[in-house]
């Protein structure tokens, strides 16, 4: 079982020159499901998670599997104006202009010890974000992992301060 073989590339998604990486066949099979839960978890060696973070959206359907797993609290970090309470937020670099990312002031405690999770490290701005977000909450981040990272874009850079892990690297 490779759970490579259940990442399908798809040429010119969003648009002309990008190859997309599609987790949809990975989502709908039980057993690779199961298969990269379990190298996720693994990374982890048994440190102890009070808090998954998952970035909305590609974020949410493995960083919950893994929250459950990890007998951990789930926080949704969301794009702006969805969450209903008050947040704090942080942007970060889109090719063109910038976006920003949103969490709850309660979702984390000082101290927490976090997992932060997202699909695909690419850039690296939206994990940036992320850090940013657990850092102005007082969390200590345990680790970032990804189920794939884009080695090329080398996103790692602008959160080297922390453990990463991925999944498959590109
Ligand atoms: C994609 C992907 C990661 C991010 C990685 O999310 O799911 O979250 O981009 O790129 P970066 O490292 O260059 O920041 P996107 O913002 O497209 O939204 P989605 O998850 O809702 O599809
Ligand atoms: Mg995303």
């Amino acid at each position: 079982m490779k759970i490579e073989n259940y990442i399908r590339d798809i040429q010119g998604f969003p648009k002309e020159g990008i190859l997309f990486k599609d987790i949809t066949p990975l989502l709908n099979d039980p057993i690779a499901r199961e298969e990269c839960l379990k190298i996720l978890l693994n990374s982890l060696n048994g440190q102890k998670i009070d808090v998954v973070i998952g970035a909305e959206s590609r974020g949410f359907f493995f960083g919950m599997l893994l929250a459950d797993r990890l007998n951990a609290g789930f926080v949704p970090v969301r794009k702006p104006k969805k969450l209903p309470f008050t947040t704090i937020s942080a942007s970060y670099e889109l090719e063109y202009g910038t976006d920003s990312l949103e969490i709850h002031i309660d979702a984390i405690k000082k101290g927490d010890k976090v997992l932060i999770h997202d699909d695909v490290l690419a850039t690296g701005g939206t994990a940036k974000a992320l850090a940013d977000l657990v850092n102005g909450l007082g969390g200590e981040i345990v680790q970032f992992n990804f189920l794939m990272e884009l080695s090329f874009l080398n996103g790692r850079e602008k959160i080297k301060d922390n453990p990463i892990f991925a999944a498959i690297t590109y």
